[in-house]
């Protein structure tokens, strides 16, 4: 069984982490097939919506750690980078369904899609500083933007998680249902999208989003450069050993 599910039906294509016993953290190939498949969705005619979504416990923990150490991305077009540049492009609609944590990319990614439904026991965080990284997917240009300036920086400079009610309030999610309904409430509201004009979604969203496109592709290429460059640096090597090996990280001499 793959790590992530495609599936599609009536028109919406849907992507499911399929990793559970490892958090749904994320490696190189799952990469590369959210990639395949956000790519595929964007071509294929028969393809009018996309949904993402976890499991009922957890959406994910984010990128895989052992790849972080093994096998960092190296330029940009590593399958992560790929496959942000594919969900920052995306004509047609992206519909999230997050429950339980949903760590790193597995937060940034919602700043790309067009409908975040959230379940009540979902845990949002961008613990990059707490890695010895910084942020990606240009979510050091979109949490500032989306959350205000100072709520960004609790996310970002603290690195501590935000939960689904506090999500609501800033915007980043729609709506929070219990977490066993997250998935079906997607399902449905995705369903709607995909009875509707394509032609009228991908105009309305590129009217809507069009303009900062440009800007989010240089950001996330600048982030990608520093990211790529911390990820070799002693700080996150640090972060990465100490939790592989389960104890708290010691930066007293980074
Ligand atoms: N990369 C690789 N493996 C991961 C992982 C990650 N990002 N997150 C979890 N796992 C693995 C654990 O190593 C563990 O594996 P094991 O059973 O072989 O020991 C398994 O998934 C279960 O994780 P565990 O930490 O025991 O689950 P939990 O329910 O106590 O906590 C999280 C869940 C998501 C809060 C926690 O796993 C976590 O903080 N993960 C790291 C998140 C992170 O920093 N991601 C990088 C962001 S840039």
């Amino acid at each position: 069984m793959s790590d992530i599910l495609q599936h599609l039906d009536a028109g919406v294509m849907t992507l499911t982490f399929n990793r559970v016993d490892k958090k749904n953290s994320i490696t190189r190939d799952m990469y590369s097939a959210l990639a395949d498949g956000v790519e595929q969705a964007n071509t294929d005619p028969a393809v009018r919506v996309v949904v993402i979504q976890g499991h009922e416990t957890i959406f994910s923990a984010g990128n895989d750690i052992a790849d972080f150490l093994h096998q960092p991305p190296s330029g940009q077009d590593s399958p992560v980078f790929r496959f942000l540049r594919a969900i920052a492009t995306v004509d047609k609609p992206v519909v999230a369904a997050v429950a339980g944590p949903a760590v790193g990319i597995g937060t940034t990614l919602l700043f790309h899609c067009d409908l975040v439904y959230a379940g009540d026991n979902a845990a949002f965080s961008m613990p990059f500083v707490n890695l010895g990284l910084c942020p990606e997917a240009a979510s050091s240009l979109l949490a500032p933007r989306m959350f205000g300036y100072h709520r960004a920086a609790e996310a970002l400079l603290l690195g501590e998680p935000f939960f689904a009610e506090a999500a609501l309030e800033v915007g980043l999610v729609n709506r929070v249902v219990p977490p066993t309904e997250v998935n079906a409430h997607a399902q449905a509201q995705a369903k709607k999208l995909a009875g509707k004009p394509l032609s009228s979604l991908i105009e309305t969203k590129r009217l809507m989003k069009g303009g900062q496109q440009a800007e989010v592709l240089a950001r996330m290429a600048e982030e990608g450069q520093s990211f790529g460059r911390m990820l070799r640096e002693p700080a996150a090597r640090e972060a990465f050993s100490a939790f592989m090996e389960k104890r708290k990280p010691d930066f007293s001499k980074v």
